[in-house]
């Protein structure tokens, strides 16, 4: 009965976009599909191959049905994609540059003995419908923000911008949500260069079978129905994936950063981390320490080594880990954010409000700091100060261009405080956080989804036996 339901299990071929935000929750959702049963291809570049070791060896420890696909990544020709000119956004460049796996993604699956179950590639890899398309095989897209920005992003590029000069409000929500000028054109793509881009990612979505997504149905409960019905096709909230990453938990194991939360106080600390991409100019980083500082509270911060590349930037940052010994820990580089997050002693998380890093806090009921920089950042920020009432936002005006020390020493005293409002917080965000876990366990609704999706594939697989 095992081997046969093996034999009949679905066989997933998963295409992630390049880049740590969006690689980690799709090499997670690898793990989720084959941890229940599914075989999965997780698709790579030779270099981003090299970076998915980790999650191989686990799933070969673990004995699941999961192997890295490292797919020949031909050299760029003057042929390039729609949109391309000479200064492009990095961020386009690279969304483009991979349009030349198409080629080999496709020889890949002609290849197979059988042709797998589905794709779910990253929505920002649009050239997988073509792709799938020609194979025959169903796809869903992987969209990496919130419900909640995603119908935003939806509504607004079907009902137009209008001309609102000032602020706007996006159509179609089931609550009002207002955007000033400059979180609106900083949320989503509209410049002329993306124009190309954004039109072939939108119509990949559109001929999409349905779309996989990291949240779920207790935290954005009243977007999912109407962004499904926006789409008008399934979405299947299979998060929080987060729950099932183990692997920075293992590497935390005995370092030095346990050691020093060992020693703080239940929910005391403040961690500081802004994501893999944000980059902060001195000034900038001068101001959350000295802000952190003042704070007077315990406080876990991550700075990267771009950030300290200037002799008098690493002078500055040493003379405050010597006035804030006892106080503070900085981190260089890389944090185990899991097990940060899941430690006894961390309360408080400032972040820049990228999904993967505010469903990790919620996920763990720990409420949030909230500093905006890019993309959907800013709507996540509304999300979770307005609609989930599990933040602070840094500033009151949301212009993360003009945060100063004593905007940042505030928001970490609100929060970390001890009044009624930080407490209800605190309990609202606990509360999120058991409705995390209960959902990715038997019975709950991630979990109820994740079978529905495998029986969905499983079916249309058994057809071809
Ligand atoms: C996900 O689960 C919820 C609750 O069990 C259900 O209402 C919804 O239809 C499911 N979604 C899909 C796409 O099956």
């Amino acid at each position: 009965m095992a081997e046969r339901s093996i034999i009949l299990a679905a066989h997933f071929v998963l295409v992630p976009l390049i880049g740590q935000g969006h690689t980690i929750p799709m090499s997670d959702l690898a793990c989720l599909l084959a941890g229940r049963g599914a075989r999965v291809s997780l698709v790579a570049t030779p270099a981003n191959a090299a970076r998915l070791q980790g999650v191989a060896d686990m799933a070969r420890r673990d004995m699941l049905r999961l192997e890295i696909v490292e797919l020949p990544f031909p050299p760029a020709d003057d042929g390039l994609p729609p949109g391309s000119t000479a200064s492009i956004d990095s961020f386009l460049r690279l969304f483009l540059d991979l349009y030349r796996l198409a080629g080999p993604l496709e020889a890949y699956l002609q290849a197979l003995p059988r042709r797998p179950s589905c794709i779910i590639s990253d929505a920002c890899n649009p050239w997988t419908a073509g792709v799938a398309r020609s194979v025959g095989v169903p796809r869903l897209f992987f969209h990496v923000p919130s419900i909640f920005y995603s119908l935003c992003d939806l509504n607004v590029a079907k009902y137009g911008k209008g001309d609102h000069d000032a602020s706007y409000v996006v159509p179609g929500m089931p609550v009002r949500v207002e955007m000033t000028k400059e979180t609106w054109s900083s949320s989503f793509f509209t410049t002329p260069e993306w124009e190309e881009f954004t039109k072939d990612a939108r119509e990949a979505m559109r001929t999409a079978d349905g779309a996989v997504m990291n949240t779920f149905l207790d935290l954005e409960q009243q977007f999912v129905a109407s962004y499904e019905a926006a789409l008008g096709k399934p979405v299947w909230a299979l998060g929080p994936f987060c729950l099932r990453n183990r692997q920075d938990e293992e590497a935390v194991h005995q370092s030095a950063v346990t050691a020093w939360l060992d020693k703080m106080d239940q929910s005391t600390v403040i961690y500081v981390n802004f994501g893999s991409l944000v980059r902060m100019p001195p000034k900038q980083l001068y101001e959350v320490g000295h802000g952190l500082e003042d704070s007077g509270k315990p406080f876990l911060w991550v700075v990267k080594e771009s950030e300290t590349a200037l002799p008098e930037a690493q002078e500055w940052l040493q003379a405050l880990e010597a006035r804030t010994i006892g106080q503070g820990l900085v981190l260089r580089g890389w944090a185990p954010q899991l097990a940060i997050m899941s430690h006894r002693a961390v309360g408080g998380f400032v972040t820049h409000c990228g999904w993967n890093s505010l469903l990790e806090s919620v996920a763990h009921g720990v409420p949030v700091v909230t500093w905006p920089h890019s993309g959907d950042q800013f709507l996540n920020e509304r999300l979770a100060v307005e609609i989930l009432g599990v933040g602070v936002p840094v500033t009151p005006s949301g212009n993360d261009k003009a945060v100063v020390r004593g905007h940042i020493a505030r928001a970490v005293s609100e929060l970390m405080g001890d009044g009624a409002v930080a407490e209800e917080r605190r309990t609202k965000c606990k509360d999120y956080g058991e409705k995390a876990h209960a959902a990715v366990v038997e019975g709950g609704s991630s979990h109820q989804n994740l079978t529905r999706l495998l029986q969905t594939f499983m079916r249309s697989d058994n057809k071809e036996l």
